[in-house]
């Protein structure tokens, strides 16, 4: 399958894909920092659209389109910027791609573009962390959650409105430098669900076998709660980088 990992310089996605004998490349406008520049294309994704994709998964840039931000919404020139990020969301959804994941956090896209179709946690897939994230899935079923484990709580609230609510990592990054770029980074369990359950979709084979995992999925759901905290911010992170990152505790 030919793959093409929209917004990505981590590789973290690429690489799953290529674990398993795809074809798969980041493509990002900045180096890529996961370590295989032949597998990464540097530049504007949206010249790479028409190159014959079996496959995209697109994190596209999400700082003007999240909910996140509302705080500053109507700041001046804010509009541009959100309307300049819709636009790119949009280009990356209206391809003639067959089969496209786009990732981000909840905001303006979905009302806009098209509604998302799931909502995943990193907690479904094995790393400890809380980040709701939204998938908007074209020709794709929805990922099944393949590891529920119990979410890190790195501390609580000392005062405030939230005084006594846990922090998750989540939280705590918005007290730590580098926030953007570490937030950002795709969860090493979530690449590799989308690569073992859409490396087989439509009929492709993975050259290193089906990695679909019915059984696992089902026994975890099983043996594992669901009824996990919500986190109130999305995306996604790499959990080794943030636990490096998180050494003390917030006071608020
Ligand atoms: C939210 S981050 C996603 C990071 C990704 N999850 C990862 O693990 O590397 C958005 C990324 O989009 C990239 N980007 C922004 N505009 C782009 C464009 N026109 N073409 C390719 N990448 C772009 C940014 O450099 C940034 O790395």
């Amino acid at each position: 399958m030919r793959v093409l990992i929209a917004c990505e310089e981590s590789q973290e996605v690429c690489k799953a894909f290529r674990q398993l004998g795809h074809e798969a490349y980041s493509c990002d406008i900045l180096e890529c920092s996961g370590g295989h520049p032949e597998w990464h294309i540097q530049g504007d994704v949206l010249e790479q659209l028409d190159k014959e994709w079996d496959l995209m998964i697109a994190h596209p840039p999400c700082t003007y389109l999240s909910y996140a931000a509302t705080k500053w919404w109507n700041d001046k020139g804010r509009i541009w910027k959100r309307l300049e990020a819709l636009n790119f969301f949009a280009k990356l959804w209206d391809t003639d791609i067959p089969r496209i994941c786009i990732e981000n956090p909840m905001g303006c896209a979905s009302p806009t573009i098209a509604k998302y179709n799931q909502i995943i946690q990193p907690y479904q897939f094995g790393d400890e962390e809380s980040k709701r994230t939204c998938l908007w899935l074209k020709n794709l079923p929805e990922l099944k959650h393949t590891k529920i484990v119990k979410p890190k709580i790195y501390g609580y609230y000392k005062k405030g409105k939230k005084k006594g609510m846990p922090i998750y990592g989540n939280s705590y990054l918005k007290f730590s430098e580098d926030r953007g770029k570490i937030r950002s980074k795709t969860f090493p369990g979530i690449a590799q669900a989308m690569a073992n359950q859409w490396g087989t979709v439509g009929g492709f084979t993975s050259p290193e076998g089906d990695f679909s995992n019915e059984k696992e999925h089902n026994r975890n759901l099983k043996e594992n709660p669901t009824d996990f905290p919500k986190s109130d911010s999305p995306t996604s992170l790499n959990s080794d980088i943030m636990f490096n990152k998180l050494k003390m505790l917030p006071s608020d």
